[in-house]
Order: structure tokens, then C-alpha cells, then sequence
């Protein structure tokens, strides 16, 4: 450790870049393709009325936990806790994060490469005539394309985590997000206006709990999590580079309900559009694949808007993959003791040999299952209903049992010249509630306990 100098560590440069970093980790693919699939075939309305519980009553207070945790420690994930608790098992959280951050780029970088293949598709008029599903199955059964495209995004997410936070992160996500925003309530009306739009706003809010078991309380926490980027310390990356006088509740919540925002107007987005032309609501990792190239063909300007929309699709995954790829970098270059340029490339290249699996999960290792599950979806089941909340738990239980309330008090205070009105609402949900939720979503789900 001793030769590695944290006197001039990188960090965001304005208040709004924090939150356009913030948000463009938390916006992504898991808003857009994760969060209308998983719903779908979760049951619709009672999934997303569990979600919503979670993401207020869970993910805000965990995202700000990371950001206390981070901003303290001026360090990377795994060496936040080795700083706060030296000598403690606490930096096994940091280890589960690395792990975490290897299986969710691995199949995140699958599915963002299907979006570049989307957009020379777009550009080409190729959903013209065509039957979107059928051009989706034959996309992502083949072997060479998805694996092109996915290591053209890795390359991608590595030059500009290569370039740095400030003149890297911040500076393009400060301008693409807000466009993705405008571009998604054009496709609402889109979608809202074509016939029989209406049951697709049903099954979005009409909660049916009947459909409701312990298996969809754990998914609806599970891309929660997933959506809000918590429970693996990418958070507490991000958190090390904000300015000290940053008010971070603020930023938590405003991160948080932009998130939100984001997956609910995706939801309005696709749900109309498979009830008004016929599709299937269970259709699984292709969903937004099959219906939106289909939404375009229908629309006035169609053809550019597709284009446009697959492009900020493609942004949206990147300035997530950069926050996910940043976690181990910023693991490789403070604690090993490598550069960060050469951290970069070694990071990116040994996610991607796994990124490789997830995507030939598709084709050439379909048949590869365990429990009825491929490789894809088992990445995806074990990072975000496993490693995510058990990482959320640790994170809150070490912020409210181990670390010390008026440290905590301090930092989300900036020394006192903030008033805080809901500390002790904040302490009370991560000592508590927090915790105890998580617990009783995973004892019931996998059978322990019976409610
Ligand atoms: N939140 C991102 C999305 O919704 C994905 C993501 C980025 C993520 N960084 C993360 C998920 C860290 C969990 C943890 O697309």
C-alpha cells in the first residue's frame, strides 16, 4: 500500500456531473430491457407495486450508505472497508462486489452488444416488412455477430474508463442522458396512442396479488437493486470521487427517483405496444428487442427515431458497463499497485473471457442448463437476487452496527452545515428495517421460513 499515492485521486467536478454519473450507472439496461422482461413475466402490476416499495424503503437508503461509505473513505470498494475497519472481515463485501461486477458485466456486455447490432439494423431499414421476432432469434442464435458486438462494447466502456472520471465519465453523460429522457416520452405517446393500449397500462398497474409468491418479492428486490446500481460497491466508487461539500442525500434521492422515473416510462413505453399488436408480455431478454423495432414501423419518422433510440440505448448501457468496469479498475490500480491505464485493460479483457460464455449461451452452449437455467441466466439470477441483496445487507448492517453514528452523522452532514431532518429515520431503516426486509424476502424465497 504504501507506494501508492492517494493525494490526487480523480473526482467529479460539479454537482450535476455527480448526479449525471450517478444516474447514468443507475440508468441503463436494467431500466429499459431488464425492468419491462422481468415485470412481464413476473406478473405485471403486483411486481412493480413490490418494486416501488423496495426501491424507497431499500435502495434509497442503501445508495446513500454507499455514498457515506465512499465519500469516507477516499477509496475504492474493497479498500473503503480495510480502511474504516482495519483488521475486520469487512472487506469480504468488497471481494463479493469484484465478483458481482465480473458476472453482471459479463451479461450486461451481451445484451448492450445486441444494441449496437440494433442500431446498423436501424440504420439500415431493417425491421421494414420484417418479422421482428423471427430477426431477433436469428440475431442471437448466430456466433459471430453478438461476440463481435459485445467486444466492441467492452473496448468502448474500457476507453472511456481509460480517459478518466472527470474528462471520461462526467463529460458524456452529462449530455446524452437528458436526450434519452426526451426520446422515451416520444415513444410513450407512440405507444399509448395505438389501439388497445389501455390493457397494457393494466397489466403495468393494475396489481393482480394473486400472482404474487416469495419468488417475485425476491426478483422485484432483485432489480431493485439491479436498477438503482447497489449492492456491490459501485456506488462506493463513485461515492470516493464526490466533492466533500456534496449534499449526498439529495443527490441519492434525486438519482434514485430519475431511475425510477426512467423504468416506469419504459414500462409505459412497452406494455401498451405487446397488448395493441399481440405480443407476448413473457417473452423473456428479448422483449424490447421484439416490440420496439416494431413500435418504430408504426410510427411517423419512424426510421429516425429508431436509429436515435438505439444509439441513446447503447450510451444508456455504456455509462453503466463504465461504472461496473470502474470497480475493479479502481480495485486493480489502489490495491495492487498497477497503473490504471494497465488496470483498464486487464479488467477489461478478463470480463470480457466471461462475457464470451454469457453470450454463446445463446447459440453454440444453448444447451449448456442447470436448474433449467443457461449460463446467461444464471449470471443474471445469481448477481441480482443473490450477490446484490446479500451485498445490500452487509453494507447497511456495517453502516449502522459497526460504523458510528455520529461519523455517519458528519459525513452526511458535511461537518454539520447541512440540516438533517431524517436521520433518524435514515439510521433507524439501516440498522433496522433494511436488514431485517432483506432476510425475510430471501429465508421465504428459498423456503426456510414460510409466511
Ligand atoms: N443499474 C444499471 C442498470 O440498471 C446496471 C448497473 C450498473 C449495476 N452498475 C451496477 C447494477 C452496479 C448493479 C450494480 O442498467
Amino acid at each position: 500500500m504504501a507506494n501508492v499515492d492517494f493525494s490526487n485521486r480523480d473526482s467529479f467536478g460539479s454537482k450535476f456531473g455527480v448526479i449525471a454519473a450517478a444516474a447514468g450507472s443507475a440508468v441503463g439496461l436494467g431500466n429499459i430491457w431488464r425492468f419491462p422482461y422481468v415485470a412481464g413475466e413476473s406478473g405485471g402490476g403486483a411486481f412493480v407495486l413490490i418494486y416501488l416499495a423496495f426501491i424507497f424503503i431499500i435502495g434509497v437508503p442503501v445508495m446513500l450508505s454507499e455514498f457515506v461509505i465512499g465519500r469516507k473513505a477516499q477509496r475504492n470498494t474493497f479498500g473503503a472497508f480495510k480502511i474504516l475497519a482495519p483488521g475486520k472481515p469487512w472487506f469480504i463485501i468488497g471481494i463479493m462486489g469484484l465478483v458481482a461486477a465480473f458476472f453482471i458485466l459479463a451479461f450486461y456486455s451481451t445484451i448492450a452488444g445486441w444494441t449496437l447490432e440494433y442500431i446498423v439494423k436501424a440504420v439500415s431499414n431493417g425491421f421494414k416488412g420484417q418479422d421482428t421476432t423471427i430477426i431477433f432469434e436469428s440475431f442471437k442464435t448466430s456466433t459471430f455477430k453478438p461476440l463481435m458486438w459485445q467486444f466492441i462494447f467492452m473496448f468502448l466502456t474500457g476507453w472511456i474508463v481509460f480517459s478518466g472520471v472527470k474528462n471520461g465519465i462526467e463529460k458524456y453523460t452529462k449530455v446524452l442522458m437528458p436526450l434519452l429522457f426526451f426520446l422515451i416520452l416520444l415513444m410513450c405517446i407512440r405507444s399509448l396512442t395505438l389501439d388497445g393500449a389501455a390493457k397494457g397500462l393494466e397489466f403495468l398497474f393494475k396489481p393482480d396479488f394473486s400472482k404474487i409468491t416469495w419468488g417475485v418479492v425476491l426478483e422485484a428486490l432483485g432489480q431493485a437493486a439491479f436498477s438503482l446500481s447497489i449492492g456491490m460497491g459501485a456506488l462506493i466508487t463513485y461515492g470516493s470521487y464526490i466533492q466533500k461539500d456534496n449534499n449526498l442525500s439529495k443527490t441519492a434521492l434525486q438519482v434514485s427517483l430519475a431511475d425510477t422515473l426512467i423504468a416506469l416510462l419504459a414500462g409505459v413505453m412497452i406494455f401498451p405496444a405487446v397488448f395493441a399488436l399481440g405480443m407476448d408480455p413473457q417473452a423473456g431478454p428479448g422483449l424490447v428487442f421484439q416490440v420496439l423495432p416494431e413500435l418504430f414501423m408504426k410510427m411517423p419518422a419512424g426510421y429516425i427515431f429508431s436509429i436515435i433510440f438505439f444509439i441513446l440505448l447503447a450510451v444508456a448501457a455504456l455509462t453503466s458497463t463504465v461504472s461496473l468496469l470502474e470497480v475493479v479498475v479502481a480495485f486493480a490500480s489502489e490495491e495492487l499497485k498497477i497503473s490504471r491505464n494497465k488496470a483498464t485493460i486487464i479488467g477489461a479483457i478478463a470480463i470480457w473471457l466471461v462475457g464470451v460464455i454469457a453470450t454463446l449461451s445463446f447459440s453454440d452452449l444453448s444447451h449448456v442448463k442447470l436448474f433449467d437455467l443457461t449460463i446467461f441466466d444464471i449470471l443474471d439470477y445469481v448477481s441480482a437476487n443473490i450477490l446484490l441483496p446479500v451485498g445490500a445487507m452487509a453494507i447497511v448492517i456495517f453502516l449502522g452496527w459497526f460504523f458510528g453514528k455520529k461519523l455517519i452523522f458528519d459525513e452526511l452532514s458535511n461537518e454539520g452545515t447541512l440540516k438533517m431532518k431524517f436521520f433518524g429515520l435514515f439510521i433507524f431503516i439501516i440498522k433496522f428495517i433494511a436488514p431485517i426486509a432483506i432476510l425475510l424476502v430471501f429465508l421465504n424465497s428459498i423456503g426456510i421460513i414460510k409466511f
